[in-house]
C-alpha cells in the first residue's frame, strides 16, 4: 500500500523500450514511440491525481540525435501532436522543457515556448520535459554561465559552491527527485540528471515503456517508501530523527 504522506515531491523517469516493444510486435520503432505517448499520458495523468509536484520525462538525450533522421522526425512530429495545451489546461498541468533548445527546429521551439507559456499559470503538477538533454551538457552550460559572472567581476571564484552551481543550472527550479525510475530493462543513468540524483533512489523495471500503467507507477513508488533514505547518516541516527 502506497503511504499517500511520503510520496515523492519529484519522479524523473528514464522511458526506454519503445524500440524493442514494437520491434516485438513486428512494427516499426516509432509505432512505439506512438504507443509510449500514451504511457506519458497515463503517467501524468496519475502523478497529478497523488498530487506529485514534479514528474521529469526523458524524452529526447543530445546523444539521441545521432539516431536515423527518419525516427528523430518521427519524434520531433508525436512531440508537436502529443503536446496539447488543453489536456494540460484541464489537468491544472504546468509544462515546462530543459535541454539544448538551439538544436530544435523553429517549430518545435515555438510548439514548446507557448505551451510553456500558456500553462505557467498552472499550479498542479509541473511535467518537465528533457528535450536535446543531457546532463553533461547542462552542467557544462552551467559552468560558461558561472564564468561568465566572475568575468564580469559579480562573483569571486572562491564563493562557487554547490548552491550556485544548483541555481545556473537549466533545471534550477526543480527540487532533486527522490525517485529515478528506468524501464526497458537496462539499469545505467544514461547521461541524465547526474548533478540532482545525487541522492535519489534508483529503481529499475524490465517492463518497456509503452507498457508502463498505474499499477506499475504505484509499484515504484511502494519500492521507494520501503528504502531507508540515509544521506550519508547511520541508520541509527536516521531512525532517531524520524521518530523525535
Ligand atoms: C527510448 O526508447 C525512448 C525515446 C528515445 C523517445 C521517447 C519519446 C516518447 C515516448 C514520446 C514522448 C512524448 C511526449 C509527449 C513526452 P528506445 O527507442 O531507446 O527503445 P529501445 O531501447 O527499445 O530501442
Amino acid at each position: 500500500m502506497i503511504d499517500i504522506q511520503r510520496l515523492p515531491k519529484h519522479i524523473a523517469i528514464i522511458m526506454d523500450g519503445n524500440g524493442r516493444w514494437a520491434q516485438a510486435r513486428g512494427m516499426v520503432r516509432s509505432k512505439g514511440h506512438q504507443a509510449g505517448v500514451e504511457a506519458v499520458d497515463r503517467v501524468t495523468a496519475e502523478c497529478s491525481r497523488m498530487g506529485i509536484k514534479y514528474l521529469t520525462l526523458y524524452t529526447f538525450s543530445t546523444e539521441n540525435w545521432n539516431r536515423p533522421p527518419e525516427e528523430v522526425n518521427a519524434i520531433m512530429q508525436l512531440l508537436i501532436t502529443s503536446l496539447v495545451e488543453e489536456t494540460f489546461m484541464k489537468n491544472n498541468v504546468r509544462m515546462r522543457v530543459i535541454g539544448d533548445r538551439k538544436r530544435l527546429s523553429p517549430e518545435v521551439r515555438k510548439c514548446i515556448e507557448d505551451c510553456e507559456e500558456h500553462t505557467s499559470v498552472n499550479n498542479g503538477l509541473t511535467l518537465v520535459i528533457a528535450l536535446s538533454y543531457s546532463s553533461r551538457w547542462e552542467i557544462t552550460d552551467a559552468v560558461q554561465h558561472i564564468a561568465r559572472q566572475v568575468l564580469e567581476g559579480n562573483i569571486k571564484p572562491a564563493d562557487i559552491n554547490e548552491q550556485t552551481i544548483a541555481e545556473n543550472l537549466e533545471s534550477h527550479f526543480m527540487p532533486d527527485p527522490e525517485l529515478l525510475i528506468r524501464t526497458g530493462g537496462e539499469q545505467r543513468i544514461s547521461n541524465y540528471l547526474l548533478w540532482q540524483c545525487a541522492y535519489s533512489e534508483l529503481y529499475f523495471t524490465d517492463i518497456f515503456w509503452p507498457d508502463f500503467d498505474e499499477k506499475a507507477l504505484h509499484q515504484a513508488i511502494e519500492d521507494y517508501q520501503q528504502r531507508e533514505r540515509r544521506f550519508g547518516k547511520t541508520s541509527a541516527q536516521v531512525k532517531a530523527e524520524t521518530e523525535k
